[in-house]
C-alpha cells in the first residue's frame, strides 16, 4: 500500500495511552483545516506546490515498490487518509478547483494515481481502497462513490478494495457479519469492475458465498489470518483441496487434517439440515 496519512498523522501509535508531547507532534496538511479528533492538529490546507511535491514523493514510493520487487500497489484513498480527504465532502470544504463538486474533490487523488500508474510496469496491477461511505450525517453519497471508482476505473484502476468508514471520529458504522460486502456488490457490479471486501468475514463458506453470489472478486482476511495463520490451510482441507505447495516432508503432518475437517464439515452439514424446519428438508 502506498499512502499518506494526511490530517491523521502525528498521533500517538494505537495501543498508546498518551497524546504525544507537543515536542514530538509535526505539520499536517489535508484537504481543508479540520482536525480529525476535536483536540486534535488542526491542519493546513494543502498549497498547489505541496500537492506536486507529494505526487513526486508517490513517484518515488512507486519505484521503490517496483526496485523492491512487489507485484502490485494499492493505492490508500480510503479511511479518512490524504487523498481521502479530498473524496468525502466532510473533510474536504475548499472553494478552489479541489474542493466543491466530485470532478473537483477527484482531481488531486485522480493526479497521484495516474502517477503511480505511470511509474508502474503496465503489466502490474493496481488497487484503489476507498471509503464508500462515511457512516456520517451528509457524507460521501452512492451516487458520488459510483463517479469515484468510474474514474479511478477510466485511470486505469484494476481493482477497487471496497473499504468504509474512518474518515471522521464521529461515524456510526453499522458493523456485523460480512457488513461491507454490500459496498463492494454495489461498486463491482455498477462500475463492472473487479473489487476486493474486508470486514469480519471469518469462515471460507461465507468466502465461497461472496465469490459465488459476484458480491467481490477477491476476500481479504485481516484478524482472522492474525489469529489463525494457517487459516488457509484448514480451507484447503475443508474443501478437500489438494495443496501443491506443501514440502513433501510436512505433507504426513498435514493429512490428518484432512480427515478432520472432513468430517467436522459432515456433522456442520448434518446439524445445519437438521434445524431446518421440515418444509425445506
Ligand atoms: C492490525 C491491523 C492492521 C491493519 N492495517 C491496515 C493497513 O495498513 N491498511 C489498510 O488499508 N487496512 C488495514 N487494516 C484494516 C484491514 O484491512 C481490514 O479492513 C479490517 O481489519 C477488517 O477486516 P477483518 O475483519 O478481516 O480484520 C488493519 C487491520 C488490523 C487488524
Amino acid at each position: 500500500q502506498l499512502g499518506h496519512s494526511g490530517r491523521k498523522g502525528s498521533s500517538k501509535k494505537p495501543w498508546e495511552k498518551e497524546e504525544l508531547p507537543k515536542s514530538k507532534q509535526w505539520n499536517l496538511f489535508s484537504a481543508s483545516p479540520i482536525s480529525f479528533h476535536e483536540n486534535g492538529i488542526i491542519p493546513t490546507e494543502m498549497t498547489i506546490s505541496e500537492m506536486d511535491s507529494i505526487v513526486k514523493d508517490f513517484e518515488i514510493a512507486t519505484l521503490n515498490a517496483e526496485k523492491a520487487g512487489f507485484d502490485m500497489i494499492e493505492l490508500q484513498a480510503h479511511h479518512g487518509f490524504l487523498l481521502a480527504s479530498f473524496l468525502s465532502p466532510l473533510t474536504n470544504i475548499r472553494t478552489d478547483e479541489f474542493g466543491g463538486t466530485i470532478e473537483n474533490r477527484l482531481k488531486f487523488p485522480l493526479r497521484v494515481f495516474v502517477a503511480i500508474r505511470d511509474n508502474f510496469p503496465s503489466q502490474k496491477p493496481i488497487s484503489v481502497r476507498i471509503s464508500a461511505t462515511d457512516w456520517a450525517e451528509n457524507g460521501i453519497s452512492p451516487e458520488e462513490v459510483l463517479q469515484i471508482t468510474t474514474a479511478f476505473k477510466n485511470a486505469g484502476a484494476d481493482i477497487i478494495n471496497v473499504s468504509t468508514g474512518n474518515t471522521v471520529a464521529y461515524q456510526q458504522p453499522q458493523m456485523g457479519r460480512m457488513w461491507q460486502t454490500p459496498f463492494s456488490d454495489f461498486v463491482r457490479n455498477e462500475v463492472n469492475i473487479p473489487t476486493i471486501t474486508a470486514g469480519s468475514i471469518t469462515d471460507i463458506d461465507q468466502i465461497n458465498t461472496i465469490i459465488l453470489n459476484g458480491k467481490a472478486d477477491l476476500v481479504a482476511l485481516g484478524k482472522p489470518l492474525l489469529f489463525n495463520p494457517y487459516f488457509v490451510r484448514n480451507a484447503q482441507a475443508y474443501e478437500n483441496f489438494e495443496p501443491t505447495d506443501v514440502p513433501n516432508s510436512y505433507k504426513m503432518g498435514i493429512q490428518p487434517l484432512f480427515s478432520e475437517e472432513k468430517s467436522r464439515r459432515k456433522m456442520t452439514e448434518e446439524m445445519k439440515k437438521a434445524l431446518k424446519p421440515k418444509s425445506h428438508k
